[in-house]
């Protein structure tokens, strides 16, 4: 088993990593001084598969836990679907004294959260994240959260969980897409943080891609690792946190214009990656050695790295821009080599739009 510490003061916690870590919950659990009862908050297809036995170990353990099942899928990452989970927790007469388990992927992890996040002001919870996006990138943070119909995440908090449990083995009923989406959140890593991760991604692909577990834990540890030193320095997301949005400028404005139906998240995010490694490779900065390598390693995880028929205008008008700069300047994060980023304003639009432009297909 592998351990990442999350270090924030007094909301410190442990991300646990290790094959076969569901069936030893209860203990871990009550390794992080939790007691009593909680309710086990999964997606309804993951709860089929893990729910039994994640139930069984919280009993062995002494818990009393029951399973709330919620539909899969990003459109039902509702306050609606939080009121039922509210309604279900006074059913099973949670108090301040219980907390909540999500089983799921980010979906599960982020609606469970703000559950517990806001139930009787706040009780903890633990997360089980059960999809490589999850395990690498939404349970570390503390960021959780609904939609509204008027847009994504409008609606959250920050919460820490009191820890993470992340059992690799899970992967194995992940399908392929699902995995690929998360692998890249997992170059991201890479390339903002750590060359050398870099290269073990490129060296062994083949084992990550058919999810080999001791290679998969290697993996998740070292993301874990660098996403939770970068939140350590910046919980609330004023300044340095930023880097984590490497690809996400672009990559949110693909989402928005295909009306998030074209591609999975990771996807648009690949092609973010290669767009801002084009733009940081025409500006000078990164050299053309390494943009090759980014793009053929997004490549080698399955992952788009050019963009189907997107209007190019629509698309230059979709990109988020900081309200607070002057002009509105979008805010763009670039890799001057692999292993290095920085955040810039200074990105002229016609760059963008060449870029972009060369990046389309038809
Ligand atoms: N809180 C944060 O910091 C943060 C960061 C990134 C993303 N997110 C959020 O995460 C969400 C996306 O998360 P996601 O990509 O995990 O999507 P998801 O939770 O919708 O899961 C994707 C699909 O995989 C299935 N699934 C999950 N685990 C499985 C397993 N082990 N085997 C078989 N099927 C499995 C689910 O049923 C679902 O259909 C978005 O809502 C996003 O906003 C949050
Ligand atoms: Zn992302």
């Amino acid at each position: 088993m592998r351990a990442v510490r999350m270090r924030l003061g007094e909301r410190s916690y442990d991300i646990l990593i290790g094959r076969g870590l569901i069936a030893k919950a209860g203990r871990c659990l009550r390794g992080w001084g939790l007691d009593g009862s909680c309710l086990v908050v999964a997606d309804r297809k993951v709860g089929r598969i893990y729910g039994a036995k994640l139930l069984s170990a919280l009993k062995g353990s002494g818990f009393t836990a029951k399973l709330f099942s919620l539909p899969p899928g990003e459109e039902h990452k509702t306050l609606h679907e939080t009121e039922r989970i509210y309604r279900a927790m006074l059913e099973v007469g949670l108090d301040r004294a219980s907390f909540i388990v999500s089983l799921g992927g980010g979906v599960a992890g982020d609606i469970a959260g703000f559950a517990a996040a806001t139930y009787m002001r706040g009780i903890p919870f633990v997360q089980v994240p059960t999809t490589l996006l999850a395990q690498v990138d939404a349970s570390v943070g503390g960021k959780v959260g609904v939609n509204l119909r008027e847009g994504k995440n409008l609606i959250g908090a920050f919460h820490q969980p009191r820890g993470v449990l992340i059992d690799p083995s899970v992967l194995a009923t992940l399908d392929r897409w699902q995995l690929s989406t998360g692998f890249a959140e997992v170059i991201k890593h890479a390339i903002i943080a750590d060359a050398r991760y870099f290269g073990f991604l490129e060296k062994n692909s083949a084992r990550a891609l058919s999810r080999e577990p001791a290679c998969m834990e290697r993996i998740i540890m070292r993301s874990c690792e660098i996403k939770a030193g970068i939140v350590a320095r910046d919980e609330r997301e004023s300044g340095l946190r930023m880097i984590l949005n490497f690809g996400h400028t672009i990559g949110h404005a693909i989402e928005t214009v295909t009306g998030y139906r074209l591609y999975l998240h990771g996807e648009a995010v690949a092609i973010g990656m290669a767009c801002a490694s084009a733009v940081a490779a025409r500006l000078g900065y990164l050299s053309g050695g390494s943009h090759r390598r980014i793009i053929a390693l997004l490549q080698k995880y399955g992952l788009p790295v050019r963009m189907e028929k997107i209007p190019v205008e629509k698309l230059l008008r979709a990109i988020p821009r900081d309200k607070k700069a002057r002009g509105g300047k979008a805010r763009f994060v670039l890799p001057e080599r692999i292993g290095r980023v920085f955040v810039t304003e200074g990105v002229g639009e016609d760059i963008i739009r060449a870029v972009v432009k060369d990046m389309s297909r038809g």
